[in-house]
């Protein structure tokens, strides 16, 4: 048994949304999902097996964190513990380089870097499909950070096959620009969040079915390589996934005035003949689907709308590592 081990992993942004469980214990989503991993945002993680601490103990960028954030920690790392009859306190140090909690995916990131580098230390040294059953278990978004590129996080029907599997490696001209409205973090969770709509939300059945159509054409305009396809149904999936929310009790929105300019905008520049579209998750920030050629001349129209707004383009990311 290793004593530390450390990972980074990036975030990734779903085209496809992940949004409800059917199986909150376990992590089972209510549909499939798909994503783009980020190259400019990502997590670095690392843990060391400590005799000296009564318990594990949990930093995150330098600050020790509480009770309760630490308790979330644990139970995580006892997925791996149980599996080599370990009970040895675990110190965890974390480096968020994405705002954390505020809908830019700091979870995805962050789980599939600690999971990788349990994986490691543990000495378990899982493939990543399998590793990507744990890692579901601290994030379900951290299911697909494991790949590069688009990776799809198939639903499955239990812990063994609720996974990530890598679907293309994007590398045909593609970027993804994110325009930061707000980087506080969020009054309400993703995991609440998505709690609440599937408890509550009337447009819930529909959104399931019709997030199943747009999971099946994505696969398939993604295979023919056809980028408008891929953008509208992402601007599509995101916006119905929003849709949700106002029909939650009571409703919410995790979008604010900004952003809603912000997608006007998009609209605007891809009227004068850019190819972007635009994408939100659980935060009122705004991503932006382009070419990764056409990224600087978008993030330049952007900028001048929104002068007050970090503006940042990313390309795409790659999987986890052992750093
Ligand atoms: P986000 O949109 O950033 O993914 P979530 O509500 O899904 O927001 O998750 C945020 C939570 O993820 C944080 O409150 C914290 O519990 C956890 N988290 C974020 N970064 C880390 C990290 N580096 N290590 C462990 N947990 C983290
Ligand atoms: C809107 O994976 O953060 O970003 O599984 O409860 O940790 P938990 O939630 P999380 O939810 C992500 C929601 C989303 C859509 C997506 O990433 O697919
Ligand atoms: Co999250």
């Amino acid at each position: 048994m290793k004593q530390s081990a450390k990972a980074k992993a990036h975030t990734n942004i779903a085209l496809i949304k992940y949004w409800g469980k059917k199986d909150p214990e376990l992590f089972l989503p209510m549909n499939s999902s798909l994503s783009l991993t980020l190259d400019e945002f990502y997590t670095e993680t690392s843990v060391e097996f400590n005799t000296d601490i009564e318990k594990d103990c949990f930093i995150l960028n330098h600050e020790e964190q509480s009770e309760k954030e630490t308790q979330k920690i644990s139970r995580f790392l006892d997925l791996f513990r149980q599996e080599i009859g370990c009970t040895t306190p675990i110190h965890v140090s974390s480096q968020n380089f994405v705002p954390t909690a505020a809908g830019l995916a700091s979870s995805a990131s962050a789980f599939a870097a600690l999971g990788a580098a349990m994986n490691s230390i543990t000495g378990m040294n899982m493939d990543l499909s399998t590793l990507s059953t744990y890692v579901r278990r601290g994030s379900g978004s951290a299911t697909r950070s494991l790949y590069g590129g688009f990776v799809e996080w198939q639903m499955g029907d239990c812990n063994e096959n609720s996974l990530a599997v890598p679907v293309d490696d994007a590398s045909w001209d593609i970027a993804m620009i994110t325009v930061a409205v707000n980087t506080k973090q969020k009054t309400i969770s993703s995991r609440e969040g998505m709690q609440l709509t599937v408890e509550t939300s009337n447009f819930y059945p529909s959104w399931i079915e019709s997030a199943t159509k747009d999971l099946k054409d994505i696969k398939q305009a993604i295979h023919t390589k056809d980028f408008e396809q891929v953008g509208l149904i992402t601007e599509a999936n995101g916006m119905k996934m929003h849709g949700t929310m106002l029909g939650a009790l009571p409703p919410f929105t995790y979008m604010e005035p900004l952003s809603l300019e912000v997608l006007a905008k998009v609209r605007e520049i891809r009227g004068q003949g850019w190819q972007c579209y635009f994408t939100m998750d659980a935060g009122p920030n705004v991503k932006i689907l382009c070419r990764q050629s056409e990224a600087e001349a978008i993030q330049t129209l952007l900028k001048k709308a929104f002068p007050n707004n970090p503006v940042i383009i990313s390309k795409v990311g790659g999987g986890v590592e052992l750093i």
